[in-house]
């Protein structure tokens, strides 16, 4: 087998013409060792720039300061005599602080994966020796997702992400309980897949209550108490909200709840791997989990469900997860979520406390660079890679693009309702005027944050909020008239 240095091969791809910046894997190429010709790359893969021309910016290639904290998150798949080199958190030369958005596959989790596309491909629900393999690469991942929340195995049902679980939930629940009238508890800061699932639930004569929060998107306790009825029949209160990485007080909530009898979810996607979770100790019933928010791919999910729970199948067909939720398992999804849960259990202390570090700096900074800026909910607990500020006098949807030129990943709450950009749900829920909540951006870091994304950000966006408001005559109208 012959083997050829990284130059050459740049050299053989940069004179096929797909060298440069936009690579997405660092790839090594091996060569078919009869024809000595090499393997030809997958359409995924087509850029190749091994070592870039343009390295002194480069966050990619493995020729220059950066490509050291890249490599570090690096690992090699081999396939086919193929090695892909694969650097997570990279987004081509684009700093990436969108993680509660969605989080790359770790390699250890990729590497766990790869196995389930192909050799071990079987049904776990089949008889056979390899459909038992599978089955036990199934249940060892049900070991690991349960003891990342303190769970026990069998209380583990696996879905397609944070919606199914959130809506398995709460349709679930409703539909098992009894009674006529029925009452459900829950925010007016919550995930679409529970606010909307709820709303769907009023629309066939279910009873809401929708807490309002404080200007720290915090639930108010004694509001809460008060809203439980006799014919409340669920409690769904998220853990961590995605947009503020405000965290509610679950443990108080679910003694309340126990007190009372109701059941209680929690939407957890956005607190899952990133700060401890235990299901005894908070009482909760019901728990969502979504994958791809910590390093396993998109498309998987978990709920828990307290044994003995009176819970109401969402989908109806084969006996998959004892009928519960039937649908041939995704054996490879299943195997990549237990394997990030492990990784998320691990390293889960050491992650909060250096991303946090990260995130106060970053936080600080824009702070102190960018005039009039605040950050939103700062006096509530929250999860240690979210923060989000605004920047009065700019609109958010004009910031993300102009960060998005420079390079820079991040996000906004708004939603785009029929043409017209609506603010943020959970940022006027807090008591942000409609102005202020489009004036506010989301910056999440993750596993793979490194200090020089945050230099960056640092650099970008005081910068680009300056310019925006250079732009705005109603903002020079204003600070000309404050000066
Ligand atoms: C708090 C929260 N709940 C639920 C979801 C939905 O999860 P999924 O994308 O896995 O369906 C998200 C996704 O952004 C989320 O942030």
């Amino acid at each position: 087998m012959r083997f050829r240095g990284p130059q050459a091969l740049n050299d053989t791809y940069k004179k096929q013409g797909v060298g440069g910046a936009g690579a997405i894997f660092h790839l090594t190429v091996l060569f078919d060792p009869t024809s000595h010709l090499p393997y030809t790359l997958p359409s995924s893969v087509s850029h190749n720039p091994f070592v870039c021309h343009s390295c002194e910016n480069c966050r990619v290639c493995t020729n220059n300061s950066h490509s050291e904290t890249r490599t570090r998150q690096s690992s090699l798949v081999t396939r086919n005599s193929i090695r892909w080199e694969y650097p997570v958190g990279s987004l081509m030369n684009r700093v990436y602080l969108d993680f509660n958005a969605t989080t790359p596959v770790e390699p250890a989790v990729l590497d766990a994966m790869l196995p389930y596309f192909s050799a071990e491909f079987a049904n776990a629900a089949s008889i056979h020796t390899p459909g038992q393999r599978a089955r036990a690469a199934v249940e060892t991942a049900r070991e690991q997702v349960a003891a990342l929340v303190g769970a026990r195995p069998q209380e583990i049902v696996f879905t397609s992400g944070g919606t199914e679980s959130d809506n398995h939930a709460i349709f679930g629940i409703v539909e098992a309980a009894g009674g006529h009238e029925k009452h459900i508890v829950t925010s007016a800061i919550e995930h679409e897949a529970v606010l909307n699932a709820c709303q769907a639930l009023e629309k066939r004569g279910v009873r809401l209550t929708y807490l309002a929060t404080s200007a720290d998107g915090q639930i108010d306790l004694g509001d809460f108490r008060r809203a439980i009825r006799p014919e409340t029949v669920l409690i769904s209160i998220m853990h961590a909200n995605n947009e503020l990485g405000t965290v509610q007080p679950l443990e108080e909530i679910g003694r309340l709840a126990k007190e009372a009898d109701v059941y209680f979810h929690t939407d957890a996607v956005q607190s899952a791997g990133k700060i401890p979770i235990d299901v005894n100790a908070l009482q909760v019933d019901l728990l969502s989990i979504s994958g791809h928010k910590l390093y396993a791919p998109k498309g998987i999910g978990a709920l828990y469900v307290r044994g003995g729970t009176r819970l109401r199948q969402l989908l109806y067909g084969g006996h998959h997860q004892r009928g519960f939720r039937p649908g041939t398992e995704n054996v490879a999804g299943i195997v990549g979520l237990g394997k990030a849960t492990e990784i998320a259990r691990k390293s889960l202390v050491e992650d909060a406390q250096r991303i946090s570090t990260f995130r106060d700096r970053l936080q600080q900074g824009l702070l102190h660079r960018v005039p009039q800026s605040r950050v939103n909910a700062a006096l509530a607990p929250r999860t240690p890679n979210t923060t989000n500020l605004v920047f009065p006098g700019v609109e958010g949807e004009a910031l993300l693009i102009a960060l998005d030129l420079k390079g820079l990943a991040c996000s906004t709450g708004a939603a785009c309702s029929s043409g017209a950009v609506e603010p943020s749900h959970v940022l006027t829920a807090i008591g942000l005027p409609p102005e202020e909540a489009r004036a506010s951006l989301r910056f999440s870091l993750g596993r793979h944050t490194t200090p020089a994304d945050i230099d960056f950000a640092l650099n970008v966006v005081p910068a680009a909020v300056a310019q925006l408001r250079e732009l705005s005559p109603t903002y020079r109208k204003e600070a000309t008239a404050h000066s």
